[in-house]
């Protein structure tokens, strides 16, 4: 697969040599905060975890997120599609931006934008959606800035830090993405 080029992001295959840096943000609990993660892992975990994730569909591998430094890119974060539903033509999203001195900057926003037009354009899904934790405010504004709508509450559902939170679901449809892209 080529990469996947925005104004300031671009989107690349993972390598295996990437998997350090994974490792460092994995066991950030900054970057955890609002993830499914539980326990430390280890280099191994981080290992096995690349193994497996090249063996996914071709279309559900990590991607790399990258912005420029110089004359360069740097690794900043990753994110994937996963959970492609062949029939009824949909797909979820993951992000994490592991670089924390680059929050808040747009680039979650321009990368979901990123994933959203690669879900329309070339994966042809007719809907895209996502699950984000109630309390991860700044990720639930970078999802709406790109253009995903709140469609349900499911109540309670993830335990961490001692209490539950409720998961938000949130999707875009083909007709809201190409209704907005008129709309430009
Ligand atoms: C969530 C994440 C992808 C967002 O990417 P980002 O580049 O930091 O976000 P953006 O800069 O695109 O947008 C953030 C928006 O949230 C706002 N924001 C930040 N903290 C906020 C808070 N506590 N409450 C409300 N809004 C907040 C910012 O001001 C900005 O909105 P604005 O442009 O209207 O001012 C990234 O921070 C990340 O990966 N975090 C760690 C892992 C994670 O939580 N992943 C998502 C799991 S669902």
């Amino acid at each position: 697969m080529s990469m996947i080029y925005g104004e300031r992001v671009r989107l690349r295959a993972t390598e295996r040599d990437d998997v350090k840096k994974f490792f460092v943000w994995v066991n950030d609990p900054d970057v955890t905060r609002y993830l499914s993660l539980y326990l430390p892992m280890s280099a191994v975990d981080e290992e096995n975890w690349f193994d497996a994730m090249t063996k996914r569909d071709q279309n559900e591998k990590t991607l790399v997120i990258e912005v420029r430094d110089g004359d360069g890119w740097k690794m900043i974060g990753n994110c994937c599609v996963f959970d492609i539903d062949p029939i009824s033509r949909m797909g979820e999203l993951g992000i994490m931006l592991g670089e924390k001195d680059e929050w808040n900057k747009g680039y979650g926003t321009e990368t979901m934008i990123l994933l959203l037009r690669h879900g329309f354009d070339t994966l042809n899904l007719n809907r895209v959606h996502l699950r984000v934790y109630a309390e991860n405010r700044r990720a639930k504004r970078s999802y709406e800035k790109a253009g995903f709508v709140e469609e349900g509450r499911l109540r309670e559902s993830v335990y961490k830090h001692g209490k539950y939170d409720d998961v938000i679901v949130m999707s875009v449809l083909r007709s809201e993405w190409v209704a907005r892209i008129k709309e430009k």
